[in-house]
């Protein structure tokens, strides 16, 4: 986020940081990667070597968007992601995680339910955007923030989180960032 708390502006992100994302991705790899709709709309491709978990409330109306449709018909570059669309709504269930690579879910409960049943051994990531990280942030153990020490205008925001995670570390700093490091504090 930046000083001001801004995380996204139009659909995007507003700055371009390929450090930040080497990170990201160094962070992110082999695990499952949970964002919102939006979120998911915004990227180039689905992420590669990586689960990624869509949440949205009209999961077969997003499987029908050709805009969702063209971003899951690229197949990606690295990476064992292929579309399984085709085979139907049945498709769209969240049944077991570890073997598949792309979800639409309805809703957080039925994420946290297949979790529950499934106890996939890899870590879940929040990716955001700012609903998902309001949701979901209170069921995270760590937080790793990117701040980006500018004030930006926008329209998507980090929630406050400070009450709820303390400061651990710095995992990453340059000349145009630093992650911060936060763990779930026991006040809450
Ligand atoms: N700076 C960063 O690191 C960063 C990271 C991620 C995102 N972003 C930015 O954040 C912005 C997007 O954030 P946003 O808050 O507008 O959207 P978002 O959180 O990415 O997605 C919102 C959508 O998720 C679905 N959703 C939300 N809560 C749900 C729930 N409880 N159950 C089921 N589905 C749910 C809904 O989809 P449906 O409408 O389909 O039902 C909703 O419209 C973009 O600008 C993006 O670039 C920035």
């Amino acid at each position: 986020m930046s000083l001001n708390r801004v995380i996204g502006v139009d659909g995007k992100i507003p700055w371009h940081l390929p450090e930040d994302f080497k990170w990201f991705k160094q962070l992110t790899i082999g695990g499952i990667v949970l964002m919102g709709r939006k979120t998911f709309l915004s990227l180039p491709k689905p992420l590669p070597n990586r689960t990624n978990v869509v949440l949205t409330r009209r999961p077969q109306m997003l499987a029908r968007d050709p805009a969702f449709q063209a971003l899951c018909g690229v197949k990606p570059v690295i990476g064992h992601w292929t579309a399984r669309l085709r085979r139907g709504p049945a498709q769209l269930g969240f049944e077991k995680i570890a073997q598949r690579e792309m979800w639409l879910v309805r809703s957080v409960e039925r994420f946290l339910a297949a979790l529950k049943k499934h106890r996939p051994q890899r870590e879940v990531f929040v990716i955001g955007g700012a609903q998902i990280y309001e949701r979901l942030l209170p069921l995270c153990t760590d937080l790793y923030l990117t701040v980006v020490p500018r004030i930006v205008e926008g329209d998507a925001f980090f929630p406050e989180f400070e009450h709820q995670f303390d400061f651990a570390d710095i995992a990453l700093k340059t000349a145009d960032f630093e992650v911060r490091h936060y763990r779930r504090n026991d006040h809450t």
